[in-house]
């Protein structure tokens, strides 16, 4: 079944725990934490505190993209508040192979992530330390923005080439990502739709989640 990731980028930051528990109740998957610095995006927004009280707070799976430059100062971080999966950007300058062995070293499921504009060519040598691949499908940020079609293109090449590993893999897509479009990145090859405002701000996410779940 196609998996739904709720990106609680879209709640009210002042209510999150309110939104974690009514997107449980939706039937969503896992919900989405997006941790930005300021440097790799231009916005800032969670850090590991709030991750902490949402492990406290929920029973379903953390699953935090970091947009970060610098990662490596705060994978165990992530890690040790309760992130389940935790996914980087190839096209950050740290030793990306080095933390995706690292995040999966101290028990987490490692996810690596690629922008809109970066070719899959970029992330195929990484995929055999991936649990799990993030194609952006906007510019990362903000919310609330359109899905840029052509991104998910990327998809089938990526599966195609981690066929060869032999083992499963989550094909995850972020941004602009709703109803009316959900169909077309399933089609795509994506099993993990990450959904910000369609979603959260939806008057019945349960109806959306299941929607996606029908798919
Ligand atoms: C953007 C974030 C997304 C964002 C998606 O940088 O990575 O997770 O919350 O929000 P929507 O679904 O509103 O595009
Ligand atoms: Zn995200």
């Amino acid at each position: 079944m196609i998996k739904v990731s709720a990106s609680l980028l879209a709640a009210d930051p002042l209510a999150l725990g309110e939104a974690a528990t009514r997107m449980q109740a939706a039937g969503v998957d896992w919900l989405h934490v997006d941790v930005m610095d300021g440097h790799f995006v231009p916005n800032l927004n969670f850090g590991p505190a709030v991750v902490a009280a949402l492990r406290q707070h929920t029973s379903l799976p953390l699953d935090v993209h970091l947009m970060l430059d610098h990662p490596e100062e705060y994978i165990e971080t992530f890690i040790r508040a309760g992130a389940d999966w935790l996914t980087i950007h190839q096209e950050i300058a740290a030793d990306v192979p080095a933390l995706l062995r690292r995040i999966r070293a101290l028990g987490a499921r490692p996810g690596l992530s690629i922008k809109p504009d970066t070719p899959a060519q970029a992330a195929l040598p990484l995929l055999p330390l991936a649990d799990l691949v993030l194609v952006m499908t906007v510019h990362p940020g903000f919310g609330g923005q359109k899905l840029i079609p052509g991104a998910l293109g990327k998809l089938s090449a990526l599966r195609d080439a981690a066929g060869a590993l032999g083992r499963p893999m989550h094909w995850q897509v972020d941004g602009g990502i709703g109803p009316e479009n959900a169909v077309l990145a399933v089609q795509a090859g994506a099993d993990v739709l990450v959904m910000g405002s369609a979603l959260v701000s939806a008057p019945n996410p349960a109806d959306v989640a299941a929607q996606i779940h029908a798919l």
